[in-house]
């Protein structure tokens, strides 16, 4: 997919790129990001609101993978961004990334974030909670700002995913309940403040969904209590923002549907209730994260160790692992792969991919068609662009794998590989032993 290809050598190519010649360039573990292919889906959600004549903001969800590079890259392709924290905020303004197009979200939210928020002037902030609500109208009266902000609400709905990423539920840690009544306490509060203005509200209802019913759902839930607070307040939303969570394809077994198909029916429902509530349709938001860069990713690795347990199993290690893909060992997510250096090669065995951390649960793939691998070749994990490098991590004092950028056979680093130094650059030695 992309523009990934086997070249004459047999070796997989990415972005007109051998991603061997960049193994070994840049060692192994590396993270290979298809630029092209990014660029195609920011247009696709371009185009797709554009043809439906919808005034709209597509936020890059920055969670899924954030670097200054991607930063700039969204930039350029014109799309709005949600950061979730005070590192994510700090990597998009040293992106110089538009601060009107920036959208804050997060459940506890500091003070000091929200100040740098504020300070910064961000576009919107999207509130959580009532703590949260009553920092944000002290910060803002404290520096005589009005801050635009969108509600987050939980709409109540059970979409079929992973429940670790499961949002939209009753039961979650996030939003003000849209049926229990705290989302109308939550607006009531809101319009009696000085320090905010309301500009519409919000709902994420999970990640990696392939169906639009749960979207459908949540706008018409929205829907519902809009007219309630159009009664009561004359209140009227120039924002909806329906999250993120469009699914994408790991695996043959996933079969997610368009994106223009999810838009196209969350429009369709929301032209309905607007035109219900004799109202302009309001701008929609969406938020797309893994839909935006999952299969743009793909990490290479060495193939090293091997561990044959008769009739039961055959182990083939890798030099990463949990460290960056924790997706496998925390929601027994599935990926694909290949040898990169010999991609036409015959299957000739079914193995397990083991990761190098010292835990038996940092297993990459389980039974994996390959052909008889050794520690000449290279293994190409596909779709691991959202929420790898985002969530890697240095268990065991591994450092993380450098990324790399490849479009029109051009390549780039854009993140370094971590070094020991970088490992304990932040400790402190114990204080000189003064005893003697
Ligand atoms: N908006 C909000 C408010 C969110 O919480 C999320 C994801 C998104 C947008 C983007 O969702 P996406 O389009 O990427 O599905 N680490 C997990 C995914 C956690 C998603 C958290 N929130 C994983 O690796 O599957």
């Amino acid at each position: 997919h992309g523009t990934s290809r086997v070249n004459k050598q047999g070796h997989l190519e990415i972005g007109g790129i051998d991603t061997i010649e960049l193994t070994k360039k840049y060692g192994t573990p590396l993270y290979v990001y298809d630029v092209a292919l990014i660029r195609e889906r920011a247009k696709n959600f371009r185009d797709t609101f554009a043809k439906l004549g919808i005034k709209a903001q597509v936020a890059y969800a920055s969670k899924a993978f954030s670097t200054v590079a991607m930063i700039q890259l969204v930039e350029e392709e014109g799309l709005s961004l949600d950061v979730v924290s005070g590192g994510e905020l700090y990597t998009a303004l040293q992106a110089g990334f538009p601060v009107e197009r920036i959208h804050f979200h997060g459940n506890n939210k500091s003070y000091e974030e929200l100040e740098m928020a504020i300070k910064h002037q961000v576009g919107c902030i999207v509130v959580d909670n009532f703590y949260e609500l009553t920092l944000l109208d002290e910060i803002s009266n404290k520096h005589q700002v009005q801050t635009p902000i969108l509600l987050r609400v939980t709409p109540g709905i059970e979409a079929h995913t992973h429940d670790y990423i499961l949002t939209g539920q009753e039961d979650s840690k996030f939003g003000f309940g849209l049926e229990n009544g705290q989302a109308d306490t939550a607006v009531e509060t809101v319009l009696s403040l000085s320090g905010v203005s309301l500009l519409g509200i919000h709902c994420h209802i999970g990640s990696q969904i392939f169906e639009t019913t749960g979207f459908v759902l949540a706008a018409k839930k929205m829907f519902g209590k809009l007219k309630d607070w159009k009664q009561a307040h004359n209140y009227i939303p120039e924002v909806l923002n329906l999250g993120g969570g469009f699914g994408i394809r790991y695996t043959k077994e996933d079969d997610p549907i368009p994106v223009a198909q999810y838009v196209e029916e969350i429009i369709r429902e929301v032209k309905i209730h607007a035109a219900e509530l004799n109202i302009d349709v309001p701008e929609i938001w969406i938020e797309p994260g893994r839909s935006m860069v999952g299969d743009a990713g793909t990490t290479l690795y060495s193939v090293g160790s091997r561990k044959e347990v008769p009739n039961i199993r055959n182990y083939v290690a890798i030099d990463g692992g949990m460290n960056d893909n924790i997706r496998p060992a925390l929601y027994q997510a599935k990926y694909e792969a290949v040898l990169a250096n010999r991609v036409y090669d015959e299957v000739e065995e079914t193995v397990s991919i083991a990761g190098k951390c010292c835990e038996s649960g940092d297993m990459l793939i389980w039974d994996l068609p390959l052909p008889k691998a050794n520690s000449a070749d290279v293994l190409a994990v596909f779709c691991t662009g959202a929420y790898g490098y985002s969530m890697a991590n240095n268990y065991n004092r591994i450092p993380r794998p450098p990324v790399i950028f490849v479009e029109n056979s051009e390549e780039q680093l854009v993140v370094k590989r971590e070094s020991y130094e970088d490992i304990v650059r932040l400790d402190v030695p114990l204080k000189a032993n003064v005893k003697k």
